[in-house]
């Protein structure tokens, strides 16, 4: 069992949504997936009661934890990823004791990335890697963003998530495995 952390401490930099899309992505190929919500807001649950009720359910459970219940793992899972909570120290430091990896969502807007070296600051013996969501191509904060990550030698994924209003529209619904995804050159 591998257990993935997509954690940030900025709240709405695309953690749930990144949650949801991978879980969804890892079902497609076989695996058993679970997802733990540690978001108190309970977005990831949410999420999953409202595609219930629209009859096309998520493909693997989704279960509300706080930072005792984190450390339960699920029975049967391949994978676990964890929607980790914005601006909660105490169930972000469960979640990354808990976690094997982290991934750390951010768009390329000053205050994301600000906050983005922050949470990378606080993950020190896991294998971390950014997931730049929410980008535009072309534009000098993507290249900045993609430049700082290079010099820091952080590792990076090399798709790179675009904003798009499919995903957005994808809140609440089972969503098509991949979302639009262009290949970082
Ligand atoms: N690639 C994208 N393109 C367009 N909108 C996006 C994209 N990714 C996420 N969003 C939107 O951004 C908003 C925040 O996303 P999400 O809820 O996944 O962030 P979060 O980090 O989990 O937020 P929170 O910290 O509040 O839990 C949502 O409205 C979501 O639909
Ligand atoms: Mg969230």
């Amino acid at each position: 069992m591998t257990t993935i952390a997509i954690c940030n401490n900025k709240g709405g930099t695309g953690k749930t949504t990144s949650t949801i899309m991978l879980a969804t992505y890892f079902s497609t190929l076989g695996k058993n997936v679970a997802v733990l919500d540690a978001d108190p807001q309970g977005s990831a649950t949410d999420w999953s009661l409202l595609a219930a009720e629209a009859n096309n359910p998520l493909p693997f459970p989704v279960t509300p934890v706080n930072k005792r219940s984190i450390s339960i793992s699920p029975t049967g899972a391949d994978i676990v990823l964890i929607d980790c909570p914005p601006g909660d120290p105490a169930l972000i430091d469960a979640a990354l004791r808990t976690a094997d990896a982290v991934i750390v969502p951010t768009s390329p807007s000053g205050i994301e990335v600000a906050r983005m070296w922050e949470t990378l600051e606080i993950i020190t013996d896991k294998p971390a890697a950014v997931l730049i969501t929410s980008a535009q191509l072309n534009t000098t904060t993507l290249e900045d963003l993609l430049n700082a990550l290079d010099e820091a030698g952080v590792p990076t994924f090399s798709n790179i998530i675009l904003a798009r209003q499919a995903i957005k529209r994808a809140w609440g619904t089972t969503p098509l495995p991949m979302a639009r995804i262009r290949r970082r050159c």
